[in-house]
This record gives C-alpha cells, sequence and structure tokens, in this order.
C-alpha cells in the first residue's frame, strides 16, 4: 500500500525508520498493537511521496532527509536510498515564532500540484504531520488528498476530521478521513486517560489534575508559541477525558537536552469513600516519535482496507487512534463495530 507523508520531522523518521525495522524481521511483532492490521502486514507499507518546506530536507531521498537537522530522533533502522525525493510543500502558516530562523523555508506548491504528484505516485494515504498550530497548511493538504482521491490522517491538532465541512467533503467523494491528533500507543495520554477512567470507573469523583510534559524535540520548541500550544491543550484534555467538572491543567517544556524523549507528570486527585482524599502520582519517560509511529501503521491500514471494502466512513478509526476524534464511542465499541465493517466486507485487500 502507498502512503504520502507531509512534513519529515521526528515522526516521519520513527515511522520510515520503524517500518524498515519490522520489514526486516518477518513475524516480529515485539512494540507492534498488531503486525497485521484489517489484513494488511506492516511490512505492506511503502511509501510513496514526501512532501516539507524545509530547503535542506527537499529534493533529498526521504531515507536521507530524516537525518537532516532539527530531526533527532532515536534512529531504528539504517535505510538504502528509497527513491523517494521530498519535494516542496506548501508553507502556509507551517512554521510559527518558535520555529522561524532554525532552518531556511521554502514551500509555494499549490494544493493542485501536491494533489497531481499524489496521483502521479500512486499514493493511496496521506499522513499529516504538520507542526501544531498549523491550521492553514493542514487544510491545504487535505484538499490536495481529496482533490487526488487519497485517505487522509491528520495526526496533528488542526480542526480536520472534527470539522463537519470536512467530514462531508470526504463523505462526498467516498474517501476515509481519521483525525484529530494522533493519540501516541504508549504515551501520556494513554496512560492519563487510563487512570481517570479507573477512577471514575471506581466511584472516586476526580476533582483536580495535570499532565507535564517535557521534551528536547522541535514538537516542544514549537509549542512555546502560547496560540499554538493552545491547540494541542485542547486535544491533550479531550484524549484524556478531562470535563467541566474536573480543574486540569496541561503543561509542555522544552528542555533542549532530552532530545526526542518525553517525561510527563501525571497527577490525579479526587474524592474516595466516605469523602476521603485519593492522589495519584505518576512519572513516564519514552522516546516521543516511535511512541507514536505504531499506531500510523494501524491508521493508514484501516484507511487503506476501508477504501477497499467501499466503506469510507473512519470514524470508529479516528475513536481509536486519535485524540480528537470527530465523535466518541463507548470503550470496545470502536474496535467492535470496524471489526464488523471489515468481517463484512469480505473485502480482500491487495498490498
Ligand atoms: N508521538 C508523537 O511524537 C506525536 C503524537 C501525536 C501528535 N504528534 C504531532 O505530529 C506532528 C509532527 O511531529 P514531529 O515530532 O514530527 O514534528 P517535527 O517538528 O519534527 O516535524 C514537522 C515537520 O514538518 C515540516 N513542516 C512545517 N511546515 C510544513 C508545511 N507547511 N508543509 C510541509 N512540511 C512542513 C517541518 O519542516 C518538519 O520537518 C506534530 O504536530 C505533533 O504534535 C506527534
Amino acid at each position: 500500500m502507498n502512503v504520502g507523508i507531509v512534513g519529515i520531522g521526528n515522526c516521519a523518521a520513527s515511522l520510515v525508520q520503524g517500518v524498515a525495522y519490522y520489514r526486516a524481521r518477518p513475524g516480529e511483532s515485539t512494540g507492534l498493537s498488531r503486525r497485521s492490521c484489517a489484513g494488511l502486514d506492516i511490512a505492506d507499507i511503502r511509501f510513496t511521496a514526501a512532501f516539507d518546506v524545509n530547503t535542506a530536507k527537499i529534493g533529498r531521498d526521504l531515507a536521507d532527509a530524516i537525518e537532516v537537522a532539527p530531526n533527532n530522533a532515536l534512529r531504528l533502522a539504517d535505510l538504502e536510498p528509497t527513491g523517494v525525493r521530498v519535494r516542496e510543500g506548501a508553507l502556509a502558516d507551517g512554521i510559527g515564532t518558535s520555529l522561524s530562523g532554525r532552518f531556511d523555508t521554502r514551500g509555494d506548491a499549490t494544493a493542485d500540484a501536491i494533489a497531481a504528484h499524489l496521483v502521479e505516485t500512486g499514493t493511496e494515504v496521506v499522513v499529516n504531520f504538520v507542526p501544531v498550530g498549523s491550521q492553514r497548511a493542514a487544510e491545504t493538504y487535505a484538499a490536495a488528498a481529496l482533490a487526488a482521491g487519497c485517505a487522509f490522517v491528520n495526526c496533528m491538532p488542526a480542526v480536520i476530521a472534527r470539522s463537519p465541512q470536512w467530514a462531508d467533503r470526504f463523505a462526498a467523494a467516498g474517501v476515509p478521513l481519521i483525525g484529530d491528533d494522533l493519540t501516541s500507543q504508549f504515551g501520556s495520554t494513554l496512560v492519563h486517560h487510563a487512570l481517570v477512567g479507573a477512577l471514575r470507573a471506581n466511584g472516586v469523583h476526580l476533582d483536580s489534575t495535570y499532565q507535564l510534559n517535557s521534551g528536547g524535540n522541535m514538537d516542544f520548541l514549537n509549542m512555546r508559541d502560547p496560540d499554538r500550544l493552545a491547540t494541542k491543550q485542547e486535544t491533550k484534555t479531550r484524549g484524556f477525558g478531562g470535563s467541566e467538572h474536573t480543574a486540569s491543567h496541561v503543561g509542555m517544556d522544552y528542555v533542549p537536552f532530552l532530545q526526542d524523549r518525553k517525561i510527563a507528570f501525571i497527577r490525579v486527585a479526587g474524592v474516595g469513600f466516605a469523602g476521603t482524599p485519593v492522589e495519584v502520582d505518576l512519572r513516564m519517560s519514552v522516546e516521543d516519535s516511535p511512541s507514536g509511529a505504531g499506531n500510523v501503521c494501524d491508521a493508514v491500514r484501516y484507511a487503506k482496507a476501508l477504501m477497499a471494502a467501499g466503506q469510507p466512513d473512519a470514524a470508529a478509526v479516528s475513536a481509536l487512534l486519535m485524540k480528537a476524534p470527530p465523535r466518541a464511542f463507548a470503550p470496545g465499541e470502536a474496535q467492535e463495530a470496524l471489526d464488523a465493517l471489515l468481517d463484512d466486507s469480505a473485502a480482500e485487500v491487495a498490498a
């Protein structure tokens, strides 16, 4: 299956190297939620198109571009050239005040030119990894994907999948739209959500909670800009199940020497049996970009399978894998709905 990537930063590096890692180890499933997903092996994922606006990445083979600074994700595999050259993208609002000046940019491509390249390369699914706060850039790539008949997986907080207008446009074209803002396979949102769920399921009233994250990659530097951070705070709060009855706070701090390691402190405090206090304080540490790549591998395979089945409604995939999906499902319901959809279609998915 053919995947295009927008934003060749740390997440793209972990995705491309991670697929190569598993391709070199047939049958290995440690670290994956699913080796095979919707009838496709992880090794069936091929990269066919790549876009960025950093002039040091444009024109390079994808295998080299993912090594260019300021990328600093842990190397997962040594790659042969992929044959995919990074193309100039559409800059729009891609680079905010915190990132500007860190590298030279060029980004005059139109949505039509991007769509034409997606068609030429036979790309079927587009993964959007532009920086937090880049609403206009995300919309340009969504429009290009739509024009090219590609599914779109929005891994950042821009309002795309949860916008009724975009949802209608993709539905009318019969193409899956998955988003918004990826949930990492094992990250602070998942752990926070599990803690909040355990307290609520056991009758504890949650009074207050916070999630303080720090890391030294460009995603954290970008979120020094308060307007950009606000969009992430919104999707993160939705992701862990924050409600208006709970005082909550999400913090993000850029600590350069942490590189791509993310350290999160999570606190939940509430009221238990007979008004007695309950508190949990937790510290977790993960490699930030690899922890997201596994769920992207699932999202693109579900997108391809839904297209093959003629079932473009991807709401269940978004509920499973994204922090801010267009609609919520009860626990377990999204996976059941998706399994039923794909089983019923009995469509053969050609890799
Ligand atoms: N585990 C995770 O790391 C994780 C989880 C959930 C969501 N995300 C989101 O995924 C996105 C990517 O994260 P990252 O760590 O790879 O960030 P990054 O800063 O390393 O990479 C972003 C890339 O996008 C490029 N870019 C900027 N504007 C662009 C434009 N208009 N067109 C094309 N390319 C453009 C940059 O040059 C850079 O190469 C972020 O929005 C992040 O919040 C990441």
